[in-house]
């Protein structure tokens, strides 16, 4: 025991955040092009894939976290009230879009297909974080044509929780978390606003889509500072609109800069921008993925908020990396200049060259794709560990790459 403990420690070091960049070892620079071995990258998470799937029996449980001192998923049920339940399946589903092992396929529709009656979940916004990862990828990769009655449902179960006087979707009960009474957004619904539009697309209503524009727009004004960076939660009077306060929940302070909520804006206004094609929405995601950029460390992986970046003894939040890899690899093919779609194309490379590097990656270490990512340090939870989330952009980053090497 005393031996596996000793074992653990040396595999799994700590990573902190004023700390040498290894990524440039692997980032090869030759005439402005920045390589990857991304054949590498998808062998490595299939290999982790094989470890850990035969281990993930319970059906009635999804992997949610690989704590510090472990190597294999710590599982959660798959719960109504559960952010997390559909990054595993929607791994899965990636995992066969990038291999095109049916395995990956079969394993796919077995893990997405036990959560059909989440569809109807009203008491909160993560209905798109949990249902659009599994069916929406199960619909777009698996050619699952049945899945999309579930979406549609699911779409309209979201929906349901728009105001119109403020002009948001609301997030969170306030039984759920009492320090605000009123209507409560945080900058990770802009996340959501995805089931949404894919419903619109899909034979629902027009109104999703006015829904999700209305939204971003909202969120555009009231969430975030002149300087382009973001708070996490925003309490809202729930007749009038007007803000009544401006708080965090997972980040440092209520006045920081929480990384993975910068993160979640970026993703979520070039999805916006993909979707609805309004320049605003281009120029917005473009201000806002600078403003990150330039808030990066060298090894393109920040400190779990952006605020005590600067203390060797707070943790990473590789989590905040892979969605902003995977949201620059679109944003490189949206935007029209050359410039532009080199700047955030070596960006994201970049990014995946040091989460794929041996600073990041557990291969060889724990049962995920990726180590030192943080979920909640401010609540006292999932500090330095492997998140479901983490694994799920990291893939998703992977298959666009693919995809955009192959058009090429
Ligand atoms: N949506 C929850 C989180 O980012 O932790």
């Amino acid at each position: 025991m005393r031996f596996k403990i000793l074992l653990l420690t040396c595999l799994v070091s700590f990573v902190g955040c004023k700390n040498s960049n290894k990524a440039d070892e692997t980032t090869v620079v030759s005439k402005n092009k920045i390589e990857i071995d991304l054949q590498k990258q998808i062998d490595d998470c299939e290999n982790q894939l094989e470890i850990a799937v035969p281990k993930l029996t319970d059906l009635t449980k999804h992997p949610r976290l690989i704590d510090t001192d472990s190597t294999e998923w710590k599982q959660v049920p798959n719960d109504k009230l559960v952010w997390t339940s559909g990054f595993y399946p929607g791994i899965l589903w990636y995992a066969y879009d990038i291999t095109g092992n049916e395995k990956w396929k079969n394993e796919a529709i077995k893990r997405t297909e036990v959560f059909e009656d989440f569809k109807t979940i009203t008491e909160h916004h993560d209905i798109g974080f949990m249902m659009f990862p599994a069916y929406g990828k199960g619909y777009e990769i698996g050619n699952k044509a049945a899945y999309k009655d579930i979406l549609l449902t699911s779409a309209n179960s979201l929906a349901s929780r728009f105001n119109l006087n403020v002009g948001t979707i609301k997030s969170w009960s306030n039984k759920m978390h009492p320090r605000w009474k009123q209507h409560i957004t945080i900058i990770d619904n802009m996340l959501n606003l995805e089931l949404l539009f894919w419903a619109a697309k899909n034979g629902s209503d027009k109104e999703f889509y006015d829904i999700a524009v209305k939204h971003a727009e909202t969120t555009m004004k009231k969430h975030f500072r002149d300087d382009y960076t973001s708070w996490h939660v925003l309490e809202y009077d729930s007749v009038n609109g007007n803000v009544l306060n401006r708080h965090t929940k997972q980040g440092y302070a209520d006045n920081s800069r929480w990384s993975r909520g910068q993160a979640w804006g970026v993703y979520g206004y070039t999805m916006v921008y993909k979707e609805t094609k309004d320049k605003k929405f281009l120029d917005f995601a473009q201000k806002i993925t600078d403003k990150y950029l330039s808030l990066l460390p060298e090894d393109m992986v920040p400190c779990w908020d952006f605020d005590i970046q600067d203390n060797p003894k707070e943790e990473k939040d590789a989590s905040a990396a892979a969605v902003v890899a995977s949201a620059l690899l679109d944003l490189s093919t949206l935007v029209e200049s050359k410039e532009d779609q080199k700047k955030y194309f070596n960006a994201a490379i970049k990014m995946l060259n040091s989460l794929g590097s041996d600073k990041y990656s557990a291969v060889g270490k724990a049962d995920s794709f990726l180590l030192h990512s943080t979920g909640a340090k401010s609540l006292g939870h999932e500090i330095d560990v492997a998140l479901i989330y983490a694994d799920y952009y990291y893939i998703e980053a992977l298959s666009r790459l693919k995809k955009i090497q192959e058009k090429k």
